[in-house]
């Protein structure tokens, strides 16, 4: 089978797919309130892949080498009848694993359906367990004993991998609070990883301040529960691994802002809109939907593959490598594109 390789070498086996641009939560570094008012305007059914056409372009992917799929959104879950997506995705040869990153608060719902279609894995976004901090960096609009519900709708649904926590610290908001989350979830087979907070969208007022590097982290970990370093689970993987020494289980560091892994990326996203992106930090898209959608194809998937090759083999993207060279530097403010990321909520993290 052909792999499709960027301009650095890179193979594509990864693909991200947003189902759903709209949110019930706003955190302020995703979806603030003030910039997302009621009205805003979310895309149109009609705008939207359709399940037809993400299993066109999932199936085209395969064939490019893609193995991984991750249904992202904004939030997923508000997508009707995902799990339907699911089955369809599992069938498709060549993918060997269909993940889904959610919020977590819609998951006791449809955590067993998910897992009957074929669904292996989950990872819930979870900064903080303590029950005022989290309903402010969920903007107001979920109850903490939900999404702990979900996650305990996932480990009960017998999901063949892991389920994992996406704990997103930032200096002096949440960062106080990881010993009380990770105490929560040792011994339990869930698995917290540990995301430097990033300069994602144009909305977040990011500064380098707020990050809080993975290596000070593990410092203050280790000084109440030793950790011992694990190989990575597969090529490329973006987290590092660390088990408890004392048997607790297994928790992860994703440390894309102090040691960036743009080298082994094998990342593409693509929107709930059909724009394929090479890069989390991408300002522009290869518009897949039109090609979906453009009758002289006539549901051909030569055109679809010819764009996809095209997008992924003129690749040059390594956002986090430049931004860490710019900081060295002392222009991280250079590097940082004002206005013209795509949003976060379009491609899902
Ligand atoms: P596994 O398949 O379980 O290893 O998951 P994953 O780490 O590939 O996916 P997940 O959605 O759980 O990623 C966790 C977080 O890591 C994301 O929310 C991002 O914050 C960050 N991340 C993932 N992929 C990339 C990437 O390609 N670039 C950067 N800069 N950050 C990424
Ligand atoms: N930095 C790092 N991770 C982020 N996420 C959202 N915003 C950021 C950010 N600024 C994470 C969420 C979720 C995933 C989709 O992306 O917490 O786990
Ligand atoms: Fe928060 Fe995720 Fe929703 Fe963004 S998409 S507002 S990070 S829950
Ligand atoms: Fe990949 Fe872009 Fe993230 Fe680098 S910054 S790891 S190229 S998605």
């Amino acid at each position: 089978m052909e792999v499709a390789r960027d301009l650095q070498g890179r193979p594509l086996r990864d693909l991200r797919i947003s189902v759903m641009d709209r949110c019930n939560f706003r955190c302020p570094y995703c979806m603030p309130e003030a910039a997302y008012p009621e009205g805003f305007r979310f895309l149109k059914t009609a705008e939207r892949l359709d399940f037809d056409e993400i299993e066109r372009v999932a199936r085209v992917a395969a064939g490019l080498g893609v193995t991984k799929l991750r249904l992202t959104g904004g939030e997923p879950l508000l997508r009707p009848n995902l799990p339907d997506l699911v089955a369809r995705l599992v069938r498709i040869p060549g993918i060997r694993d269909v993940a889904l990153t959610t919020n977590g608060v819609l998951l006791e719902r449809h955590a067993a359906a998910l897992c009957e279609a074929g669904l292996s894995r989950v990872t819930i976004s979870l900064d903080s367990l303590d029950p005022a901090i989290f309903v402010r960096l969920s903007g107001g609009r979920a109850e903490l004993s939900a999404v702990l519900r979900g996650v305990g709708a996932a480990c009960h649904a017998g999901f063949p991998g892991a389920v994992k926590i996406n704990t997103v610290v930032q200096r002096g908001v949440n960062d106080a609070g990881v010993p009380d989350l990770l105490d929560h979830f040792r011994n339990t087979g869930v698995v917290v990883r540990l995301i430097e907070y990033m300069d994602v969208g144009n909305r977040n007022g990011w500064s380098h301040d707020d990050v809080v590097p993975s290596s000070e982290l593990l410092r203050r970990i280790q000084t109440r529960w030793p950790l011992e370093a694990l190989d990575a689970s597969y090529r490329g993987e973006v987290a590092r691994r660390y088990r408890y020494a004392d048997g607790g289980g297994e928790i992860g560091f994703i440390s894309s802002v102090t040691a960036p892994f743009c080298g082994s990326c094998s990342r593409a996203r693509l929107s709930s809109d059909g724009q394929l992106y090479t890069c989390l930090f991408a300002t522009k898209g290869a518009d897949l939907r039109a090609v979906l959608r453009d009758d002289r194809n006539n549901g051909d998937e030569q055109a679809l593959r010819q764009v996809l090759v095209e997008s992924w083999c003129n690749r040059a993207d390594q956002y986090s490598e430049d931004r860490a060279q710019a900081f060295i530097g002392g222009e991280a403010a250079l590097v940082s594109r004002k206005n013209e990321k795509i949003e976060m909520h379009y491609i899902g993290g």
